[in-house]
């Protein structure tokens, strides 16, 4: 773990439990059938912040898993609802681990990073799918910051998303979609073009 701030957030089992609640009968199914128009079945993917692990569970349905998030109490209750899939808990800017991996995904995720956090973790999400493999995120649109218990809570504009992917590889797929109201919400999808 790089720094204790945002780990103070989610690490407080009543907001993971919030959130769970919050969360209900939302999923990003729309996401997961963009990728795989990308990726074959049963691919490696690895999911970064699962938080409830509604996406997880889909993705399991057509890929090979593994679910992970910075906040044990996710990891928690979702082992116990759920025992049957692989677990890391990872911070997603180190991501350490050496488990090879063609897809990292992530719903709404990297923009509790600060952008040079997020840089970072890119370039590392890189190095773990390494070339040809795919990094898949979704994102709040907006453009403004906010930090609550340390989390920060970040909307990018579009083309700043584009710009600090495009750092690390091409943009195979993106588009708007709506979570909450209309256009909200954007996913890209990168390809690694280099070998880190
Ligand atoms: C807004 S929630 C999204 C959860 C889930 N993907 C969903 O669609 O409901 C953000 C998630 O990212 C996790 N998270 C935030 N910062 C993280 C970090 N640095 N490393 C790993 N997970 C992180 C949180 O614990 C939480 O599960």
């Amino acid at each position: 773990m790089i720094d204790t701030g945002p780990l103070s957030f989610y690490h407080d089992r009543n907001k993971a439990e919030d959130y769970i609640e919050m969360r209900r009968g939302i999923d990003g199914r729309i996401l997961v059938s963009a990728l795989r128009s990308l990726i074959a079945d049963g691919s490696r993917v690895l999911e970064l912040g699962i938080g409830p692990g509604t996406d997880l569970r889909i993705l399991a349905e057509f890929f090979e898993v593994v679910g992970s998030d910075y906040s044990p109490w996710f990891l928690e209750i979702f082992s116990t609802a759920y025992p049957g899939i692989d677990l890391l808990r990872l911070d997603a800017v180190t991501i350490e681990t050496d488990l090879a991996f063609d897809c990292i995904f992530s719903n709404k995720v990297l923009h509790h990073l600060p952008e040079e956090q997020m840089k970072r973790s890119l370039e590392r999400q890189a190095r773990v799918v390494g070339k040809g493999g795919i990094l898949f995120h979704s994102f709040w649109l907006g453009d403004e910051s906010s930090t609550c218990e340390g989390l920060t809570f970040t909307k990018y504009p579009e083309e700043k998303i584009a710009s600090v992917l495009s750092n690390v590889g091409e943009i195979v797929k993106s588009g708007r979609y709506q979570e909450m109201n209309l256009n909200d919400s954007f996913f890209a999808a990168v390809r690694i073009t280099e070998q880190c």
